[in-house]
This record gives C-alpha cells, structure tokens and sequence, in this order.
C-alpha cells in the first residue's frame, strides 16, 4: 500500500514539494495550555505517568499547530526509573537521580524485564494517541540512547561535560560497559513496547554524543544506537528509526550507514548546506533550525527558516529545530515559522 502520511513518506526517502514539520519539546511549558494541564497534574513525573493527561498534551500542539508528527508525552529518564534508580525533579533546575558509581549501584538495579511494571502507563498514552491523532498525523516514539542516559544515571543530574560519566567510563571500564548494555537492553525492550502500543516511529535521543571523542564515539554512541536500532528492524522491519546523535559534527557524515538508522536527527552546529552534501546524500534527514528563533522572531526567523528548507530541498527532509523548543518561545514565532516552510 502507498504510504499517505508525509513523515513516513520522507523517512522512506521520498522527496517532497514541502516538508512535513514538528518540533522537539512541541508539548512543553512556552505553552499556556501545557502549564494548565501540568498543574492539573501536580507534577511533571506524575503528568509522564498520568496517560489521559499525557496524551491530552501530547495532542495540544497538533490542535495548535497541525503538526505532521506527534511526539509521545514521557522522558528519557522515565527507563532508569523502571530499572530501579530513583528520580525526581527540582523544579527550575531539572532532574536528580541516585547515583551509579560502582559494582554494588549497578547490581542494585533490576531485570529489564520487569520495566514494564512502571512503563505501563507510557504504553496506556500511546494507545490512546493511536486512537486519537488526526489520520494524517505520524506517531512517534522514544527513548534516550545509553551514553545520554548513562550520563544522568552516573552523575545523578544533568552536568555540563558528562563528567562523572566520563570518569566511570576511563575508571572502571567494566562497570560502565555492563551499564549501558543494561540500558542497551532496557532500550530495545521499551521501545518494541512502544511499537506493540501504536507507535509509528522511534526516535533515539542521544543528547550529549557530542562529548565523547575517537573512539570513544563509535564505541558508545554509534553502537549502542546501531544494535537498538538492528534489534527493532529484526522485529519491526517497517518501523522508522530516527537517530539524533547531538553535537556530533563533522562526525555526521555516515551515521546513516553506520547506525542503520532511517533518518539522521541533526543538531544546528552543522549548516543545512553542509548538512545536505554530506548526510543527505545517504537518505532523509531531520533539523536544523537553531531554537533561539522561536524567541527571537521576526525577519532572522524566516530568512533562516527558508535557508534551512531550500538547502535540504533535493532530498527527503523532516523540518525540525535543531533541539528542543524552550520555555521563553513565544508561540507566535512557531505559527511564523510553520507558515515560512510552508509558504504561506
Ligand atoms: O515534546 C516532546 O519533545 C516529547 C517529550 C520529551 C520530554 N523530554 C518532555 C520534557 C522528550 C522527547 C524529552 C527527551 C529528553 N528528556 C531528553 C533528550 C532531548 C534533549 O532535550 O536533549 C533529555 C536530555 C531529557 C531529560 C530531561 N527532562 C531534562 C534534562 C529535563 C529538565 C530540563 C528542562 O527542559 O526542564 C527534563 C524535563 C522535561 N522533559 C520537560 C519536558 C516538557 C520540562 C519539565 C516541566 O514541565 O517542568
């Protein structure tokens, strides 16, 4: 059967006349309606795991915008939480989990395959969403990548560098290794869930891949994302896989290959015309806007946004911000920029 919808259309290579757009974070606090079902919820963890609410915000930004994808309502670290880790939120600075420095934290953690005692209510979201997304809109799922996940489950919070990561991986090899093929695990196992529930698309988020150098990058953000990515095709041949190694840079050439992935996430440290002669040759591609646009506005956004669309408009291309949306955007700039790439 011909494939209707735009987003799976751009995935299967296919070039398109206007591309299909949504937006990292679309559901997320620059929206008055997010803030409102948020505190409905009471908190951030409890919105993740609250599926009527999730997906009520998972829908917003598709009734705002008319998106050509939705993205599930959860987070990565929602799986550390499954294997074991505890994790909150410190409201204005982010995420804090117990941390993983040695042998005794790693065996602390449980069998993957009891993740889906807490995740249930994440596969709950999804089989709503499949119900209720307009027919033309796309169904994407995620999940972090082990490096990027690791990092929080080491360091227990965000950190600039990955630090405390980076130091488990040079200190104590084995540990750090044995981590991120648990993760590894718990990745493949989550995201098949997701499949089963409805999800249309994977997406890989690999935030902090930028940090690591040499070898270093082939060892734990390629490869890890080329195994869940193998391990979903052998099960789920006609499932997209998008990957988005963040800040890998030049390092971008190749990685559809490499990681075998469909569509290759790109960051805006790389320019759409670099971009284009050097990833999109290999197949479809996703980005690059940088997100300060959708604070800034006005002319820069659209000459950039029309820069962005014409350097990637001889391939299959997905428009997208080069990463998240953040809280201070003002949400008139995305209708701009929505009806920029659209020529409105
Ligand atoms: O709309 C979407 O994109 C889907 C939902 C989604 C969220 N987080 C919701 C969220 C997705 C795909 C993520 C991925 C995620 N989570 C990543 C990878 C992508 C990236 O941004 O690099 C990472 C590193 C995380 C971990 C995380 N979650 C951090 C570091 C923070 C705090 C920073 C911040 O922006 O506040 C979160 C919180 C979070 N995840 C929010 C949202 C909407 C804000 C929480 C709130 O409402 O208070």
């Amino acid at each position: 059967m011909p494939q209707q919808k735009t987003i799976l259309r751009a995935l299967a290579g296919e070039t398109l006349p206007t591309p299909p757009i949504w937006m990292m974070r679309q559901a997320g606090r620059y929206l008055p309606e997010y803030k409102a079902t948020r505190a409905q919820a009471g908190d951030f963890l409890s919105l993740c795991y609250n599926p009527e609410l999730a997906a009520e915000v998972t829908l917003q930004p598709i009734r705002r915008y008319g998106f050509d994808a939705a993205i599930l309502f959860a987070d990565i670290l929602l799986l550390p939480q499954a294997l074991g880790a505890d994790l909150w939120f410190v409201t204005g600075e982010g995420p804090r989990l117990s941390t993983i420095t040695d042998q005794a934290g790693l065996d602390k953690l449980g069998p993957v395959d009891e993740i889906d005692a807490v995740l249930s209510p994440v596969y709950e979201t999804v089989k709503i969403l499949s119900r209720e997304l307009p027919a033309d809109t796309t169904l994407i799922g995620f999940a972090g990548a082990p490096w990027t996940v690791a990092t929080y489950m080491i360091a227990g919070q965000g950190t600039p560098d990955q630090g405390p990561a980076h130091a488990l991986k040079n200190e104590n090899r084995p540990v750090f290794e044995a981590l991120l093929a648990k993760i590894t695990a718990g990745t493949i196992h989550y995201l098949s869930r997701q499949i089963d529930a409805g999800a249309e698309v994977v997406k890989i988020f690999d935030s902090w891949a930028g940090s690591l150098e040499g070898k270093d990058f082939v060892r734990y953000a390629i490869e890890p994302a080329r195994e869940i990515t193998a391990a979903l095709k052998a099960k789920y041949p006609h499932i997209p896989v998008i990957a988005f190694p963040r800040g890998a840079g030049h390092r971008y050439e190749g990685l559809h290959a490499a990681i075998g992935a469909d569509c290759i996430a790109l960051d805006d440290g790389v320019t759409p015309n670099w971009a284009a002669g050097h990833v999109q040759i290999d197949g479809c591609v996703q980005g690059n806007l940088a997100s300060r646009h959708m604070v800034t506005g006005g002319k820069d956004l659209i000459r950039e946004t029309r820069k962005v669309v014409q350097a990637f408009s001889n391939g299959p291309h997905i428009f997208n911000l080069g990463h998240g949306i953040t809280p201070d955007a003002d949400p008139a700039n995305v209708q701009l920029m929505i009806d920029t790439v659209r020529g409105i």
